[in-house]
C-alpha cells in the first residue's frame, strides 16, 4: 500500500527521513480491524516524529499519521481514534501511562489502510465530508478537551489562543466561537491574524502584544515563545491549558511568582477520549462547523504538505486524500 513513512530522523532536516512509497498491507490481528482510509490529515506530531521526538529510532520504518476517516470492514463510515490504550486498561485512556498514539508504536494513518483496535473508531456523522472527518482525530480532539473539559470557562467567557494559524489553534477558534466563548488570538503573522477574524476570533493581536483586558483562560501550544505573555494575560484565578510547546519547552522565565500570586491554574492536556471524539464529531456535524483546511493533496504528494508545516506556513489543516 502507499504510505507516508519515516525511515530515518533528523532534528534539523525532518523531511530527509520521509518516504512516500510502498509499505506492506497491515496483517490481521485479533481484536483489531483494518480501516480503508479515505482521507487523512497531518499534525505537527508527524513532524516531531521525523525530528526524532517521541518516536524511538528502533521502531523505524514507521507509517506516520494520527488523523484519518475511512470505511471499517462492515462498511461503516468511521473516524479513527488515535489513542491506543495498553492491554486491559480501563477508564480515560489519555491517563494510561502506557498508552501510545498511532504512529508511535503501531503504524499510523497516512496510508491506504490502517490497523486499529476495534474500539478505536467512532461513527462519521452522516453527510460529513471525508476531508472534514479526517481533521478531527488529533488537533480538533485536543482543542475540544482543552476548551470543554479542562479550561473551566463557561460560554460568554474570554479565551486567548496563542498562535492563530495552527491546526489546534484554528480548531480552538472555531469550536470556541461556536460554543459562545469570546475568542481572542495572537499571531506572528498579520495575514494569519486577519484570517483568524474570519473563522471566529473576536479580536487578534500581534504575538506578545498587551491585551486590553485580562482573559479567563489561555490555550497554549506555542510554549517558550509565548509563555510569559500567557501568564500576564490571565485574570487572577485564570487557567492556562497547555497541550504543546512548538517553540520549545524551556521558557526564559518560568513566571512562578506570578503563577502563585495570581493563583493561576496550569493544566496539562493531551488528546482526548473516544467518548470526547464522538461528542466532538456530533458537535461539528450539528453546528455545521467546517474545519479550516489549509490544503488538500493526494497522499502521493504528502511531502509538499509536510514542507508547508515545517516552514510554519499553514493556516488550518493539511489533508491528504486516499484512493479515488
Ligand atoms: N498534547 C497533545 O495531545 C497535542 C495534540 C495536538 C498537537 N499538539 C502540539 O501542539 C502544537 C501545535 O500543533 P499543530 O498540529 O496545531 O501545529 P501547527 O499546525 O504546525 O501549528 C503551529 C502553531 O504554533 C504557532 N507558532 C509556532 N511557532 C511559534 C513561535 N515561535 N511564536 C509564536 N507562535 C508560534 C503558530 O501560530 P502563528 O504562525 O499564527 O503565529 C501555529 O498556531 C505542536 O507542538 C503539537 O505537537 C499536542
Amino acid at each position: 500500500m502507499l504510505a507516508a513513512h519515516a525511515v530515518s530522523q533528523s532534528a534539523s532536516d525532518p523531511l530527509s527521513g520521509l518516504v512516500v512509497g510502498e509499505r506492506p498491507d497491515p496483517q490481521p490481528r485479533p481484536g483489531w480491524i483494518v480501516v480503508d482510509v479515505k482521507a487523512a490529515a497531518l499534525n505537527h506530531h508527524d513532524v516531531w516524529s521525523l525530528r526524532g521526538v517521541g518516536l524511538p529510532a528502533d521502531r523505524l520504518p514507521m507509517v506516520l499519521g494520527c488523523d484519518a476517516a475511512g470505511v471499517d470492514p462492515d462498511g461503516n463510515e468511521v473516524i479513527v481514534h488515535a489513542v491506543v490504550p495498553s492491554e486491559g486498561w480501563q477508564g480515560d485512556e489519555t491517563l494510561d501511562p502506557r498508552r501510545t498514539l498511532l504512529s508511535e508504536l503501531h503504524d499510523g494513518t497516512l496510508a491506504e489502510k490502517v490497523l486499529v483496535p476495534a474500539g478505536n473508531v467512532v461513527p462519521k456523522p452522516e453527510g460529513m465530508a471525508w476531508e472534514t472527518a479526517a481533521c478531527l482525530s488529533t488537533a480538533w480532539l485536543t482543542a475540544y478537551r482543552m476548551l470543554f473539559t479542562n479550561s473551566g470557562v463557561q460560554p460568554g467567557g474570554t479565551v486567548l489562543v496563542q498562535g492563530a494559524g495552527g491546526g489546534v489553534a484554528t480548531a480552538l477558534l472555531q469550536l470556541g466561537a461556536a460554543a459562545g466563548y469570546r475568542m481572542w488570538a495572537t499571531s506572528r503573522d498579520e495575514a494569519r491574524g486577519q484570517r483568524a477574524l474570519g473563522i471566529g476570533a473576536d479580536r487578534v493581536f500581534a504575538s506578545g502584544e498587551r491585551l486590553p483586558d485580562r482573559v479567563d483562560a489561555v490555550m497554549e501550544t506555542v510554549g517558550a515563545a509565548t509563555w510569559s505573555h500567557s501568564v500576564n494575560a490571565l485574570r487572577p484565578g485564570g487557567t492556562i491549558v497547555i497541550s504543546g510547546a512548538t517553540s520549545g519547552d524551556a521558557p526564559a522565565k518560568a513566571e512562578l511568582t506570578k503563577i502563585f500570586f495570581k493563583q493561576l491554574r496550569v493544566v496539562g492536556s493531551t488528546m482526548g477520549t473516544r467518548e470526547e471524539l464522538g461528542r466532538l464529531a456530533r458537535f461539528v456535524g450539528q453546528s455545521g462547523i467546517e474545519p479550516v483546511v489549509d490544503s488538500v493533496l493526494p497522499l502521493a504528494q504528502a511531502r509538499d504538505g509536510f514542507a508547508r508545516m515545517v516552514d510554519g506556513d499553514v493556516f488550518g489543516k493539511v489533508v491528504f486524500t486516499v484512493g479515488g
